[in-house]
């Protein structure tokens, strides 16, 4: 069994959290001491998965520097009481590999996961988006979503219910319960940001994805939305026409950290619960 690559797609502009992103990704701002992506790279870890595959863009180059030694600061801090302050980071670099790839234009989720593709090649692999950021007391939520895909070997989604004026804001999933009491679903039809009203049902597809490597094939062949956006939705929803899709809710908490609201939310949270 073999599923050991995870990608960030990590190229977006964080236009919502400006001036704060002008010179800073969005990817690395904070929940209390630790960035989005840290605590996404922490989930993929926590599932056994440790090649860690970036797309990044211009203006991120902080990314990288997060996940390497910083010789300076280390001897600085060596010995003394702030030591431990590194110790989750340092373990993280200890048990990753990095590897990166620039998209060069946003041309949208699809798009960046095509990017990708150099750094995945002919295998199966998991896709997180560090703005959502999840949180499961027991088991992470890519862990989770493991297990499913051991089960059926096809593209696994998560997803979880939305108020029914927020179908906008998502991919949007129709399917047929399979399993109670794992809360899978074969999913029948998926549709990116449908209007509110025009949806379904309001099972959203969260931040978390495992992808069959034919994902690639699909991508190069879907066409633009009319936002000029190639939609991870729409290619999935190709796999989703031939059975090939399975919708999972997972169990935790998820905050939409690319949204200032659900970034406070996030911050309370976990301050909160001592996270
Ligand atoms: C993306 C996907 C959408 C998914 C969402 C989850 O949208 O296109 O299908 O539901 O992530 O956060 P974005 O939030 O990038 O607009």
């Amino acid at each position: 069994f073999m599923l050991n690559k995870c990608l960030f797609p990590a190229a977006g502009h964080g236009t919502r959290f400006l001036p704060a992103t002008k010179a800073v990704p969005k990817e690395m701002l904070p929940i209390l001491r630790k960035p989005l992506l840290q605590y996404g790279v922490e989930e993929a870890l926590a599932a056994n998965i440790n090649n860690i595959s970036i797309v990044t863009g211009r203006g991120k180059r902080a990314i990288e520097d997060h996940f390497d030694n910083a010789f300076e600061l280390e001897s600085q801090l060596i010995g003394t009481s702030k030591e431990y302050l590194l110790t989750e980071i340092k373990e993280v670099i200890e048990k990753a590999t990095f590897t990166y790839v620039r998209q060069p234009s946003m041309l949208g989720l699809g798009h960046a996961i095509l990017t990708g593709e150099s750094l995945i090649g002919n295998e199966p692999f998991a896709v997180v988006l560090a703005d959502d950021l999840c949180y499961s007391p027991d088991k992470g939520v890519l862990a989770q979503m493991l297990e499913v895909y051991k089960k059926y070997k096809c593209s696994i989604v998560a997803i979880e219910e939305v108020p029914e004026d927020q179908v906008d804001k998502y991919g949007i999933i129709t399917g047929k319960l399979l399993d109670e009491s794992d809360d899978t679903f074969l999913v029948t039809n998926m549709i990116e940001k449908p209007n509110i009203g025009e949806a379904n049902s309001n099972l959203a597809v969260i931040g978390r994805y495992i992808l069959t490597p034919d994902i690639f094939n699909i991508l190069k062949n879907t066409k633009p939305d009319k936002n000029n956006e190639i939609q991870i939705t729409e290619a999935l929803n190709e796999q989703a026409k031939k059975g090939n899709v399975i919708g999972y809710k997972f169990k935790g908490i998820r905050f939409d950290c690319g949204d200032v609201d659900g970034f406070v939310s996030a911050t309370n949270y976990f301050a909160k619960n001592n996270l």
